[in-house]
């Protein structure tokens, strides 16, 4: 192949027919054929030289098979010319527009790139104020902003995590405050790509759609004031969120569909409703389930008394055996999160002490 452009853009692919193939015709163009397994293109045959009888069984035998018959674009004119056909009679041939959802996407990506090199998020300052202030939409924009980009061509989660965001994200409410703090906290352990982000983000804003199922009671009333009958009612709605999701046609990714099932697993296997441990959970899984658990506990659906969030981080991170508390998310991803939900001045202290 070496000496080929291997530039698809470059060649447009027409019927054999079009050439009105015969035994020792003489073409003014050279013919490539694409093979559309390996695709790549190959020179068939130069311009100006006969097409031999073995040479056009030969290409039959290829477009049988799959092949295709590639001109290329420098001799359009001539191609068209001298087999006398028409420009427009050509798929291939015809400009590919570009849908607007991509055009519009690449503007964003392009406005989100321009801002970032003006001002970077400091996801430990904005948290930092989000906590004191109570208002946590700098939080969850910057989450929307960063899902808006997400390309719409590289699978249908991430193109339905950038519609959620953009429909839904623009309020302070506490699936937005999950939706957001889980992408930030992946985002800190270092899961930054958009499939993963996009199969996060839509797990988040699906998770407890089986909520929807259950009895009032469990919205209302707090988790340990629960009696075990209906503990062990409430922890099957992960399963019906996954029911309602297969029932409703929606398609998800089968990572989207394990982060939501498993979003109450814990690293020790004392989670439900697999009791799975360790690696065998899903890693986004953890972080989702731990963002929801500190925003849960905060607020009160734990215990039945809020908690300032700050307190609730610096019980995870002493370990403080609090009623309620769950800390088993797997050191790796426990680590990152203490690291990341500790307050920056905390750390500039402890450097000044340092020094
Ligand atoms: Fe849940």
């Amino acid at each position: 192949m070496k000496g080929v452009d291997q530039n698809s853009e470059n060649y447009f692919h027409v019927d054999l027919e079009l050439l009105k193939p015969k035994a020792y015709a003489i073409y003014p163009f050279q013919i490539f054929v694409y093979h559309p397994i390996a695709k790549n293109y190959n020179v068939f045959l130069h311009g100006n030289s006969p097409l031999t009888k073995e040479k056009l069984e030969f290409l039959k035998f290829i477009t049988q098979k799959g092949g295709e018959v590639a001109i290329s674009r420098k001799q359009k004119r001539t191609f068209l010319h001298s087999c006398r056909v028409k420009e427009e009679d050509i798929p291939s041939l015809k400009e590919v527009t570009e849908h607007e959802f991509i055009t519009r996407q690449r503007e964003r990506a392009k406005k989100r790139e321009q801002k970032e090199s003006k001002e970077k998020f400091h996801f430990k300052d904005e948290l930092e104020k989000a906590i004191k202030s109570d208002n946590w939409m700098p939080l969850i924009e910057e989450i929307r902003d960063l899902a808006l980009t997400f390309p719409y061509t590289i699978s249908h989660t991430v193109s339905l995590a950038s519609t959620l965001a953009e429909k839904l994200l623009t309020k302070d409410s506490p699936t937005n405050r999950v939706v957001a703090l889980s992408a930030h906290l992946a985002q800190g352990c270092g899961m930054k790509d958009p499939l993963a982000l996009g199969d996060l983000i839509c797990a988040a804003f699906l998770a407890h759609l089986g909520h929807t199922q259950m009895q009032m009671l469990f919205s209302q009333k707090a988790y340990l004031e629960l009696s075990s009958p209906q503990r062990r009612d409430y922890s099957k709605h992960p399963g019906l969120s996954q029911h309602m999701i297969r029932k409703s046609g929606l398609i998800i990714s089968e990572r989207c569909n394990k982060i939501l099932y498993q979003h109450h697993e814990r690293f020790d296997g004392s989670g439900y409703p697999e009791y799975k441990q360790g690696q065998f959970i899903e890693p986004l899984a953890l972080v989702l389930g731990a963002s929801a658990h500190i925003l849960e506990y905060s607020s009160g659906k734990i215990t039945g008394s809020p908690v300032a969030m700050s307190v609730v981080i610096k019980n995870m991170k002493e370990k403080t055996l609090s009623p309620g508390l769950e800390i088993e998310f797997g050191d790796t991803i426990y680590e990152s999160l203490i690291y990341l939900l500790d307050s920056p001045k905390k750390e500039n202290e402890n450097t000044a002490n340092a020094a």
